[in-house]
C-alpha cells in the first residue's frame, strides 16, 4: 500500500490540534518540519515520511528506517511554556512513545533521557531540536522491522519482533500522537506528574552505569531521576545531578 493510502484514515484518531502530512520521501522529517516552521506552519503540524534519505539521530549518527516497516515522523511545536523548559520535551516525547506502544501490547522502559526500550533493546529514538520560536520533536519507531543488521541485532528490537504480529502503522502513530498531545503540555505545572510516569519506567534506576557528561566520562550508580528531570548519579564525586549526558550504558558484572 502506498503511504498516503495507508495513513489516509487516521484523521479521526488524531488529536484535533494536529495535522498530518505524509510524504513518500524527504531528506529528514526534522528538516522538512524546520522548513515548514520557517514558512509559518502551525503548532501541531506533523510530517511523516516513508523514506528518509538523510535521517539522523543524536550526536549526528545516521538513522535508517526501512520503507514501509518503521515510523519516521516529526512534530512541530510552538510551546507557550518558557524556552528554558523546552528541553523537557525530550522526556515528554520518550514517555509518550512508551505509553503509545504499551497500547499495542508491549511493556516499555525509558532509558533516560528519551530512548524507549523493550526487554533491554531499543525500539524508538527521539531527536528534539529547537528553532527560535519553535521546537521539533523527531521520532523514529521500529514497528514492523523483521530483522536488524548483525551489529544492531543485540541492541535493537521492533513491535513485530516483540508481539510476534505485524502492527498497523497508522494505529501506532495515532496512539503515540495522542499521548504526545497530553505529555507535551506537562513540561511546566504538571511536570512532577509527568516525571512520576517516567520514573516508573526508568530502566537505569538501581543500575551501575557509565556515561559521558559534558566534562568527561563517569561511572556510578543511578539513584533515579530528580525533580528537574535530571539523572541522579552517585559515584566517586558524590551525588551528581546531570541534565545532559551521552552514551549512557548499563554495566553488567562482566563489563
Ligand atoms: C536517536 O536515538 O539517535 C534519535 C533518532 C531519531 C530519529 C528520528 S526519525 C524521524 C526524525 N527525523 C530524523 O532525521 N530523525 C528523527
Amino acid at each position: 500500500m502506498n503511504p498516503a493510502a495507508e495513513f489516509s484514515s487516521i484523521g479521526s484518531l488524531l488529536p484535533d490540534s494536529m495535522r498530518l502530512f505524509v510524504r513518500d520521501e524527504v531528506d529528514s522529517t526534522n528538516d522538512e518540519i524546520r522548513r515548514l516552521a520557517m514558512a509559518s506552519a502551525a503548532d501541531g503540524t506533523v510530517v511523516l515520511a516513508d523514506k528518509q534519505t538523510a535521517g539522523r539521530g543524536r550526536r549526528g549518527a545516521a538513522w535508517v528506517c526501512p520503507p514501509g516497516q518503521a515510523l519516521a515522523f516529526s512534530v512541530l511545536v510552538r510551546p507557550s511554556e518558557p524556552k528554558a523548559l523546552w528541553p523537557r520535551l525530550a522526556l515528554a516525547a520518550g514517555l509518550a512513545v512508551a505509553e503509545g506502544l504499551e497500547a499495542h501490547g508491549v511493556a516499555c522502559g525509558i532509558k533516560w533521557p528519551n530512548d524507549v526500550w523493550v526487554d533491554g533493546k531499543k525500539i524508538c529514538g527521539v531527536l528534539v531540536e529547537a528553532g527560535n520560536d519553535f521546537a521539533i520533536i523527531g521520532i523514529g519507531v521500529n514497528v514492523n522491522v523483521p530483522t536488524f543488521p548483525e551489529e544492531l541485532s543485540g541492541s535493537a528490537t521492533s513491535l513485530l519482533l516483540e508481539t510476534g504480529e505485524p502492527q498497523d502503522r497508522a494505529g501506532v502513530l495515532a496512539s503515540i500522537l495522542r499521548r504526545l498531545e497530553i505529555r507535551r503540555h506537562q513540561i511546566d505545572a504538571d511536570y512532577a506528574r509527568m516525571l512520576d510516569a517516567v520514573r516508573s519506567r526508568c530502566v537505569l534506576t538501581g543500575q551501575r552505569i557509565s556515561l559521558h557528561a559534558a566534562d568527561g566520562p563517569r561511572v556510578g550508580f543511578c539513584e533515579g531521576i530528580g525533580a528537574g528531570g535530571e539523572l541522579l548519579l552517585s559515584g566517586p564525586n558524590g551525588l551528581e545531578r546531570l541534565l545532559q549526558a551521552d552514551e549512557v550504558r548499563i554495566l553488567t558484572d562482566h563489563s
